[in-house]
Formats: C-alpha cells, sequence, structure tokens
C-alpha cells in the first residue's frame, strides 16, 4: 500500500494519509531550522490547563545523538541506526500551577508529538515513534529526572531512506498501513460491548 492507496472512508486531508513511520531512513542530516520547526510546531500543541507537559530530548549529532541509539531495543536500533535525530519525548507528570498529579500529560505530549509529526511531512521528513526502549536509561542517560517526567516514546527523524537496505522482514513491512474501520473506534451516541 502506499501513501495515495491509503484509502479514507471519509475525505480528509492529504497529510493524514500522507504520514507513515518507515524504518528505511537516509543518513543525510537534518538542518537546525527544520529542526527549530518541528519543535515549533509541537509547541503550539493544546494541553490541559495550558501546561504543556512535554519535554523533548534530542540528538542530532556526536555525543548528543549517540547517547540515545544505545537506548533503544535491539529491533529498533537495527533500522533506526541511519536515522539522522534521535529522541526521547517525555512527559511531565505533575501540574507546574499546583502540584497535583496531571493524568493527561501523555495525552498532551502524544499531540504535540503528532504536531511534530506533521510538521516533518510538511517539510519533506519522516518520523517514527518507538515504544521499544529503556526508560529507565532513557532517564539516566538524558539527565531527566524520573519523579518529574515519565519517559512516553523514543523518535527518529529523517528523510526516507532505500528499504533495499533493511533486513528482509522490515523490508516486506516497509509500507504505509491500514487502519480498523471508523465504527471500530469512533461511535455516535453509547459504545455498545
Ligand atoms: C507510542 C508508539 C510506540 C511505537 N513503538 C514502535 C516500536 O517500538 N518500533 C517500531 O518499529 N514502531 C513503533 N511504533 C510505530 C507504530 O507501529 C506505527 O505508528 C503504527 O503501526 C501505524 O503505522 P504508521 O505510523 O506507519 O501509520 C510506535 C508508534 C507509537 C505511536
Amino acid at each position: 500500500m502506499s501513501p495515495s492507496e491509503r484509502t479514507p472512508s471519509a475525505p480528509v486531508a492529504l497529510q493524514f494519509l500522507e504520514r507513515w513511520s518507515p524504518r528505511a531512513f537516509s543518513q543525510e542530516p537534518v538542518s537546525r531550522e527544520e529542526l527549530s520547526s518541528l519543535f515549533e510546531a509541537a509547541r503550539w500543541a493544546p494541553s490541559c490547563f495550558n501546561e504543556q507537559p512535554w519535554l523533548f530530548v534530542y540528538g542530532a549529532d556526536g555525543e548528543d545523538r549517540a547517547r540515545i541509539e544505545p537506548l533503544l531495543v535491539e529491533g529498533n536500533r537495527a533500522w533506526a541506526r541511519k536515522a539522522p535525530v534521535l529522541g526521547v519525548v517525555f512527559a511531565r507528570k505533575n501540574f507546574a500551577r499546583n502540584g497535583a498529579p496531571n493524568r493527561w500529560a501523555s495525552f498532551d505530549s502524544g499531540a504535540a508529538s503528532m504536531s511534530l509529526a506533521l510538521q516533518a511531512l510538511d517539510l519533506g521528513l519522516s518520523t517514527h515513534f518507538m515504544g521499544g526502549f529503556d526508560e529507565a536509561a532513557a532517564h539516566e542517560a538524558l539527565n531527566v529526572p524520573r519523579d518529574e517526567f515519565e519517559a512516553m516514546a523514543a523518535f527518529a527523524i529523517g528523510r526516507r531512506g532505500d528499504p533495499g537496505e533493511l533486513e528482509q522482514s522490515m523490508r516486506e513491512r516497509e509500507r504505509p498501513s491500514d487502519r480498523k474501520d471508523r465504527s471500530e473506534v469512533a461511535v455516535e451516541g453509547r459504545y455498545r460491548t
């Protein structure tokens, strides 16, 4: 399935079909201007009480990038090692306004991450978020306190590369995926089990 073959069951802006998570990345660097644009897009995401609980810690070269790669599980490192930008998105656990637990922090950090992903698409970049990483090691390596933040997801950013360079099992999955039927995920009125 190519992006243009993703068939929506109702009209949507093309960006929702064209964003997908590749594993084949080219090693071409992402510029500072592009990075600024990505994190600027994330900055404007909605959040509960406008707390903006997300924290993106990333590395685009040298030691900063090298610090993140070993945090990924083997299966992710196998492809993400080529991506020029790696990072981890954290969510601040408590509200700054009153110290109470912010149970929406992960929701908000996901929204900011999607903003980043769509801005990346607009710049011709791809993103791939990953749950497969060592959270404890991420806190330690990136100096993000565990009592204040929760590590949500690692991510890779770059330009799409040659799928031929992926190992075979990944090459076969290197295409946009389909989705559940809309009726399974959006219900008018009351949910029926
Ligand atoms: C929170 C989160 C964790 C994910 N973890 C991984 C992962 O560890 N490894 C991986 O290859 N893909 C991972 N993915 C990518 C998903 O598999 C992918 O988004 C999903 O299959 C839908 O495909 P698409 O993003 O190409 O539309 C993750 C995505 C999200 C949002």
